[in-house]
């Protein structure tokens, strides 16, 4: 049978497990030109906050009902698509769903001897390529600047960080927890860190650790932490407006302070991005990722929790920052 989670109602601030259904159907079979997908692992990221709601976006919301969306690595078991082999590790849109039948686009094939199969999802997949991007193309760091990442232990933030060691920037980051702070700073050679649970005063922290100012905000969190962050930025400074994850569990949006003065003052650019509109460029990325990850210049830690059953959970505990990199379920070996 094809297990699958199912969008049950839709959440009001932070999801419950009872927003979720576990439903079972049987496996669908591959038609003329298509491919059937048996889940390895699953992602779970902070868009799907997005898609459970009923607004309109970049993209459409889950339908009640719907299997949840999101990226997995699979293997194929059956293929009636002559690009793929039955044994293929595959990378695509699958969803939340221990089997998937895809017609191949946007599906990519992973070669399991060049790294663990799980990095498709995390290093060399689509939080490496939102760093990656979004800190170069959107931050363009140059060596000797200071860069703030906020959301920084997490799977985007975590990387962007690293990206910027490698650029020679001085990179300090803000986390949820004092052993993300000692991560980043012990682990990644984050140059400073903080967390911010337990920190009352941001502005004070922000100039102690930023006595040159900030010349590009990567910003994965958004709220008062970016309030204050604005304060200190240099001129033509650069803001990545990558996630505002502070807000995607509020019914109301917060209203905060009007600080468009200080971009004026500082001739400052603040920019939004979305990973897709780099798609032109993503075997660049991966292939820059890679030789990275091979020479042990980027490190991610993948926090894994096991059983499709426990996606929910998951996905729940990634809001609430329990994990510490990138967040995946394991759903099965591959054969
Ligand atoms: N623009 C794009 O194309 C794109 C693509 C991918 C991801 N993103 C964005 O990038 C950000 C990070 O995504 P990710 O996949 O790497 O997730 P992640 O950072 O691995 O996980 C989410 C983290 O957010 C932090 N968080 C949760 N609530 C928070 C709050 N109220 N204030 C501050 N931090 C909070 C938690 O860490 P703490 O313990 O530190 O609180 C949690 O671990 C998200 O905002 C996401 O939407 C954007």
């Amino acid at each position: 049978m094809n297990k699958q989670i199912t969008l049950a109602q839709r959440p009001n601030g932070l999801p419950k497990e009872s927003d979720f259904r576990l439903a079972e159907s049987p496996v669908p079979t591959p038609s003329a030109g298509e491919i059937l997908v048996r889940a390895l692992y699953l992602s779970v990221d902070p868009y799907m906050r997005g898609r459970m709601n009923d607004v309109k976006s970049y993209a459409p919301p889950i339908k009640i009902g719907e299997v949840m969306v999101g990226g997995a690595v699979g293997q194929v078991m059956e293929s009636q698509n002559p690009k793929f082999q039955k044994g293929d590790i595959v990378e695509g849109f699958f969803g939340w769903q221990t089997h998937a039948v895809s017609d191949g686009k946007g599906v990519r094939k992973i070669d399991p001897n060049l790294a663990p199969i799980s990095t498709a999802l995390s290093v060399m997949g689509m939080p490496g390529l939102t760093a990656y991007f979004g800190l170069l193309e959107i931050g363009k760091p140059l060596a000797g600047e200071t860069v703030l990442i906020s959301g920084a232990a997490g799977a985007v933030g975590s990387m962007a960080g690293q990206i910027a060691k490698i650029n020679g920037c001085r990179v300090i980051g803000v986390a949820g927890s004092d052993e993300k702070v000692d991560y980043l700073v012990g682990e990644l050679g984050f140059d400073a860190a903080f967390n911010y649970k337990t920190t009352e005063d941001y502005f004070k922290k922000l100039k102690e650790l930023c006595p040159d100012g900030i010349d590009v905000y990567f910003d994965n969190v958004g709220g008062a932490l970016t309030d204050d962050a604005l304060k200190l930025i240099n001129v033509r400074a650069r803001v990545c407006v990558c996630g505002q994850i502070s807000q995607y569990n509020l019914a109301k949006p917060e209203m905060g302070p009007r600080f468009l003065w200080k971009l004026i003052e500082r001739r400052a650019r603040v920019e939004g991005f979305l990973v897709f509109q780099f798609a032109d460029r993503y075997a660049e990325g991966l292939r820059q990722l890679a030789e990275w990850h091979k020479d042990g210049k980027v490190k991610i830690r993948e926090d894994i929790v096991e059983g499709i059953e426990n996606a929910p959970r998951a996905f729940i505990g990634m809001l609430e920052g329990r994990n510490t990199g990138k967040q995946l379920v394991k759903i099965a070996e591959a054969g």
